[in-house]
């Protein structure tokens, strides 16, 4: 039903992230031998829910509830240990989920103390510019990955080895973070003092305690030993056994370092390309890439985002923890024509509030403009989820089309003047902070419950009509679209 005759297939994000990328390698890898994270790290959030069992992955792939298959974590892959043993592995345990079918590319870079300091430190300076980032490190440890100053995974097995490294590195961040920067002694420690963080990795005058640092991811690796292997070896050899892979991608493709709304990006590659070098296989090996989108846009952290509806600062008071009712939110969705509440009706009905950092996700309408990238760089396989959140909406729009508004400027080869009308997406922030939407297609609401359907031909016509107006407006193929969050809330649209 997913693999058909393909051997090997990936699921990206093909958005800002969170599109139900978990929930899809969960249903995909049913059919899969091995299940393989490429990029990303603990940023990541990845939401599986089986029956009363609700999952919250990191950096273990999504296919790890099925004790039959193995799950890998590729080099590309920046890995913090501290999370996986004290977090994510002690988590499955405490769930009764075996992770004897784990394994770790030895050469895959390792998350240190500094790397979620200077996260921090960065975000700090920037102050009104943030990119908001997961202050998880990523974007410091795979600097130091480009710059030849990374701690690999391997690399902690040799205590000599790993005593001398981090006593370089150590003395150059501080360096940096006390010398160049400048940052406070006493913001450091509230930075190392913050729960479930660094515990006991600094000393009193506020520096890094390079010993105990050393003693610490020793005592992690210790406990990863048997895990750890060449992945590129298992995969290829695998390949020739005619072994199904599923791929998992990270984030999604509007966050790509590369391809997304640089600066407000990720540090690794989350689209398809990613998962080539992520894992040592061949790029002609991988017979198909599913796009995950959902059928509503959500961005987590700062950055341009052109079908937002409401703004940041009108969210930031708003948690999970007080969540409005489905019976809430559907009768303000009747009777409100604000940008902000039906923004509001969306994340409290779909529950958008981060996975990793429990932040509000920001909500927009449909944007066809930024969703026709997945297809040009990832090809054009998609699938819908989250259909179910629009049950309650009396119209539903798709936005084709944006107006620049702002100064003469000049990008990728041409002048770029105010009233410009864009249908290709300006990777760029600098141009995209300035684009709104000049055209949207509007779509009557189906009102009425998907969440059972069980079939695509027994979805409202009006639904059917939205999943079309997507293709039209994208240049996709819907396969599969996705009308809640179990496994058996999953429709395959027949050919
Ligand atoms: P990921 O990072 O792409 O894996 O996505 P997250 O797990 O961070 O966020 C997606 C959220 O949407 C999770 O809470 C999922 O359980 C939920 N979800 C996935 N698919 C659907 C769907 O079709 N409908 C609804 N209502 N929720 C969904
Ligand atoms: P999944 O895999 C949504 C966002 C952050 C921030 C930017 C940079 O669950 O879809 P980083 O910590 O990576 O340097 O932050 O990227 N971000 C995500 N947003 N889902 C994610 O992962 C994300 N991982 C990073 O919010 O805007
Ligand atoms: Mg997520």
């Amino acid at each position: 039903m997913y693999f058909n005759h393909d051997q090997i297939i990936g699921i990206s994000g093909a958005s800002w992230g969170d599109e139900g990328k978990g929930k899809f390698t969960d249903v995909f890898a049913s059919e899969a031998d091995i299940i393989a994270r490429a990029q990303g790290g603990c940023n990541a959030g990845h939401t599986v829910i089986v029956g009363d069992i609700k999952l919250k992955l990191h950096q273990v792939p999504s296919g790890i509830i099925y004790p039959d298959k193995l799950n890998v974590i590729g080099n590309g892959v920046v890995l913090d240990p501290r999370v996986l043993v004290e977090n994510e592995l002690k988590n499955l345990a405490e769930k009764g989920i075996n992770t004897d079918n784990l394994r770790i590319s030895g050469d895959s870079h390792v998350i240190m103390p500094w790397h979620r300091i200077i996260d921090r430190a960065r975000e700090w300076r920037l102050a009104k510019n943030k990119i908001g980032t997961t202050a998880r490190g990523i974007g410091p440890a795979y600097a130091d990955k480009a710059n030849r100053c990374g701690i690999r995974l391997n690399d902690l097995y040799d205590k000599k080895v790993l005593s001398e490294k981090i006593e370089l590195i150590a003395s150059e961040k501080e360096n940096l973070l006390f010398g160049a920067w400048k940052l406070p002694e006493k913001t450091f420690s509230e930075w190392m003092n913050l729960p479930d963080q660094f515990n006991g990795l600094w000393l009193d005058n506020g520096k890094f305690d390079v010993q105990e640092i050393a003693n610490s991811y020793s005592k992690w690796a210790a406990i990863l030993h048997d895990y750890v292997t060449d992945i590129k070896e298992l995969l290829n050899n695998a390949i020739k056994n005619n072994k199904k892979i599923l791929l998992e991608g990270a984030q999604g493709l509007l966050l790509d370092i590369d391809h997304g709304t640089y600066p407000f990006v990720t540090s690794s590659n989350c689209s398809a390309g990613g998962f080539a070098t992520g894992l040592g296989i061949t790029p002609q090996s991988i017979d198909r890439i599913y796009n995950i989108m959902s059928a509503y846009a959500t961005r987590v952290g700062a950055g341009p985002f052109p079908t937002e509806l409401g703004t940041q600062e009108e969210i930031s008071n708003e948690s999970g923890d007080n969540k409005m009712s489905f019976k809430q939110s559907a009768e303000l969705a009747k009777s409100t024509n604000d940008d902000y509440t039906i923004g509001k009706v969306i994340r409290h009905i779909a529950g958008e509030f981060g996975t990793t950092t429990g932040r509000p996700r920001r909500t927009g309408w449909f944007d066809a403009v930024a969703s026709s990238l997945a297809a040009k760089i990832n090809g054009p396989d998609v699938i819908i989820t989250k259909l179910d959140v629009l049950d309650v909406m009396p119209k539903i729009k798709i936005c084709t089309a944006y107006k620049y508004t702002g100064p003469s400027t000049w990008y990728n080869g041409k002048n770029v003047e105010n009233g410009d009308k864009f249908t290709v997406f300006p990777t760029d922030a600098r141009i995209l902070k300035c684009c709104s939407p000049a055209e949207f297609k509007e779509f009557e609401g189906w009102n009425s419950n998907i969440t059972s359907v069980k079939n695509y031909d027994e979805l409202p016509d009006l639904t059917k009509k939205y999943l079309k107006g997507i293709e039209q407006s994208t240049g996709c193929k819907i396969k599969f679209v996705s009308v809640g969050p179990k496994r058996s809330q999953t429709l395959k649209i027949m050919e």
